[in-house]
């Protein structure tokens, strides 16, 4: 296959198939690779695009979030991750990532307010948790908790009601954060803490996960600072699985509700957002500098079966910009919280520094991800392991909707329906039991 580019409007790239040459229109995007649009190749050659893992497919056009892997670079509708996750809050970059702007003042006080209305679940889903066992993990509550958020939100399903999807939108991000905190107050036996609407969004999380009725909590502002900026850097990551899932969910025009709980389920896999629970037990089981080397030979093993979790990513070759900010931030809460030589982040700061001079890692272009400095944050911060996919799940869930309503207003947009390489038995006859070899 060849890609001519003239410059003209309509650059074509060619492919021969058994004979016949067929072109097929490149598209360009702001930034970044050109896409080959092989949607007639079926119908020309009768050959489908196979592409397992999509590495070299471009499944839609999103003007959302732009990643330049070799360049370690994350932009949020053109604004670069280090100045949002340094100067802006979460609900300032939510409206950014639903709007495609930075709110002025007005807007922003109009949708802080909105959000913060709309913390409180309905109270009949309370009940909902006591059904669960206590040892659940929180996201399984969380995927069964928000799926049924369209069992009582009817009025927010019609996805081909623009102000419906908008109230969806609000409701599934400022509703995350109560359902996070209550599937956590569960687990460890506590009675739920309501949300507080005088907090902001990152404050209000954390009274609602470590408040108890008996006791006055204050919030402190270091922590919740801290908090906010890993729910920026949480925020969209383009087209990654949990994101495609929920894009691929709603294709079928299924509500926001059902889609979002769709990506929590993939979100929760280890190679994803599992990955930082993963990270830190990983950490935990090295446990001390002088055992690093025996893990990094084991991953370097194929045979083993381990990977050093927290590193390497499909996209970033190169360090992921979130995985610098992440680390300040992990350095800003261990101080804010007087914990000196904590023995975890010196593992993880050696294991990084061995791994980024180890041939196999530079090779292969594997750095930390946002993943490898988060776990130790959160801990520190007071969550369990397994909240911590938990809280990936609340930061991401205006990336999922975004994502998703930008779906569903593209005219482009159809039902998501892959196809496939058949490799089974050819058709043959049934044979009854009883004549059976
Ligand atoms: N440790 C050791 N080797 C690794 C690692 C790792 N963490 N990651 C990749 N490799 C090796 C692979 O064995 C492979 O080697 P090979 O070319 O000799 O076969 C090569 O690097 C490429 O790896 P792939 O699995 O093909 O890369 P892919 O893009 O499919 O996977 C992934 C990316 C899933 C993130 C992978 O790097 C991984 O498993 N990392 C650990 C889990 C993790 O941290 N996930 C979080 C991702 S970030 C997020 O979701 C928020």
């Amino acid at each position: 296959m060849s890609s001519d580019k003239p410059s003209t409007a309509s650059p074509m790239a060619n492919l021969s198939v058994g004979g016949k040459t067929i072109d097929m229109p490149v598209r360009s995007g702001t930034v970044g690779p050109d896409v080959i649009d092989v949607g007639r190749l079926y119908k020309e050659t009768g050959c489908f695009n196979y592409d397992p893992g999509f590495t070299s497919t471009a499944n839609c056009s999103s003007k959302i979030t732009y990643i330049d892997g070799d360049a370690g670079m994350l932009l949020h509708r053109g604004y670069p991750i280090d100045q949002l996750a340094e100067q802006s809050n979460f609900l300032e970059v939510c409206f950014l990532l639903l709007n495609g702007e930075l709110p002025n003042e007005p807007e922003y006080e109009e949708f802080q307010l909105a959000i913060t209305r709309h913390t409180m679940l309905h109270e009949q889903m309370t009940r909902f948790y006591t059904g669960f066992r206590r040892d659940a993990h929180p996201m399984a509550v969380m995927c069964g908790v928000v799926g049924a958020l369209s069992a009582f939100y009817h009025d927010s399903t019609d996805i081909n009601d623009p102000e419906q999807r908008t109230i969806a939108a609000r409701r599934l991000i400022a509703k995350m954060p109560t359902i996070a905190a209550m599937a956590y107050k569960y687990s460890v036996g506590q009675p739920f803490i309501y949300p507080r609407n005088d907090l902001d969004f990152s404050a209000n999380f954390l009274q609602m996960c470590f408040a108890v009725p008996c006791a006055p909590y204050t919030v402190d502002p270091v922590i919740a600072r801290a908090l906010d900026r890993i729910f920026i850097l949480h925020a969209d990551h383009e087209q990654n699985a949990s994101t495609s899932t929920v894009r691929l969910a709603g294709s079928s025009g299924a509500n926001p509700f059902a889609c979002i709980a769709a990506g929590i389920a993939c979100l929760w896999g280890p190679a994803h957002g599992g990955a930082n629970e993963a990270a830190l037990n990983m950490l935990s089981e090295i446990g001390t500098v002088d055992r690093i080397p025996e893990y990094i030979k084991k991953a370097k093993d194929k045979t083993s079966g381990f990977r050093l979790m927290g590193f390497g990513h499909r996209v970033y070759k190169n360090y992921d910009p979130r995985a610098k900010v992440m680390q300040k931030t992990c350095h800003e809460v261990l101080d804010a919280l007087g914990i000196r030589n904590e023995p975890l982040l010196q593992v993880a700061m050696e294991l990084e520094r061995i791994a980024l001079e180890d041939d196999y890692f530079v090779e292969k272009k594997l750095y930390p991800n946002i993943d490898f400095y988060s776990g130790i944050t959160l801990r520190a911060i007071g969550f369990p392991v397994e909240m911590f996919t938990v809280l990936f799940a609340v930061a991401r869930t205006v990336g999922w909707v975004a994502q998703w309503k930008e779906m569903i207003e593209d005219p482009e947009q159809r039902i998501g329906r892959p196809r496939q390489l058949y490799i089974g038995a050819p058709v043959r006859d049934y044979v009854p039991r009883g004549q059976r070899g």
